[in-house]
């Protein structure tokens, strides 16, 4: 194919970007968006803080944005993210025990339920576990309310739309090594074990010259997928330049397409000036919209 997403679907699967609403009134972005992908994640518009600012008044106003843009033009949309210990409205914050469990069920329930039969796949719980060694789940309001949190979270998302797939998503859960990524495992595969409702595991693989592709990157998404869910490349950004950010690309890439059950990929932003991190040139578009080397490397790995 010509363009990303139409390589993609040679093989069965999409190729999709993150969307900032406000960022839609720009041609030139909204053109490549619309050109090369056909996957739509809401960069922060479906977020706690976005979607609750006050706690059971619920404003979709940004989110239906992307959704409706994604609609008409024929895309589909990953819904990014339920439960998070991030970017969570300041009520939120301030809450702890059963009453912020409630909170967050009735976040999940109301949020999913809005945009029920529109979702391909939701991020019900983002970024749980902890970094480092300790393979321990994260420490946060949420947790604090019981380990079985995440649980209670994909069981409420099924409740309130059963046609969407359930995702856990994480970052530095790419090195099958890595306790972080042996704790996901662990706890996807007794999810599956016990009938708790999960269909996919995201992998955010935002790279960079500490946190590289690692060489066992397919070996994890294949371990993965032998325990019986999707698994999907949900935030992909590479830091550095040139041909070698362009190879890492493509044996990110690579690694999907050896899996059959990696139906995805989605970089996390559309040019170089639209990526959330402060400094660097971490995606497939120059700031002024050209292909990059990096771009070409992807499209000739799909
Ligand atoms: C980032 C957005 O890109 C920024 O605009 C925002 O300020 C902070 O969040 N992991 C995630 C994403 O799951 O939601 C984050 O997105 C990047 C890291």
């Amino acid at each position: 194919g010509s363009t990303l997403q139409a390589a993609a679907s040679g093989s069965g699967r999409y190729f999709g970007t993150a969307i900032a609403a406000s960022r839609l009134s720009d041609g030139t972005y909204s053109g490549i968006a619309n050109r090369e992908f056909n996957m739509i994640t809401a960069e922060n518009e479906m977020k706690a803080d976005a979607t609750e600012p006050n706690q059971n008044q619920f404003n979709f106003t940004n989110g239906d944005r992307i959704l409706s843009w994604a609609q008409s033009n024929g895309k589909r949309v990953r819904g990014h993210a339920l439960a998070w210990y991030s970017q969570q409205p300041g009520w939120m914050q301030n809450m702890s025990g059963s009453s912020l469990r409630s909170a967050m069920l009735n976040h999940v329930t109301q949020v999913a339920g809005h945009y029920k039969g529109k979702i391909y796949a939701w991020d019900v719980v983002n970024e749980a576990f902890a970094d480092g060694s300790s393979g321990a789940r994260r420490d946060s309001n949420l947790q604090r309310t019981g380990n079985d949190w995440i649980e209670a979270a994909f069981k409420a998302a099924r409740s309130a739309d059963s046609g969407a797939k359930l995702c856990y998503n994480d970052y530095n859960t790419d090195n099958w090594s890595d306790a972080k990524t042996q704790a996901v495992y662990t706890m996807v595969k007794d999810f599956k074990s016990r009938g708790v409702p999960i269909d996919c595991v995201g992998f955010q693989s935002h790279f960079n010259s500490q946190s590289p592709v690692p060489s066992n990157y397919q070996t994890t998404l294949q371990n993965f997928a032998n325990l019986g869910v999707d698994v999907q490349i949900t935030e992909l950004d590479i830091e550095g330049s040139g041909s070698s950010q362009a190879s890492s690309y493509q044996r990110v890439v690579q690694a999907c397409l050896a899996v059959s059950r990696c139906t995805g990929i989605t970089v996390w932003g559309v040019r170089d000036s639209d990526s959330w991190r402060s400094s660097g040139t971490p995606l497939l578009f120059d700031g002024s919209g050209n292909k990059k080397a990096a771009y070409t490397s992807v499209l000739n790995a799909l």
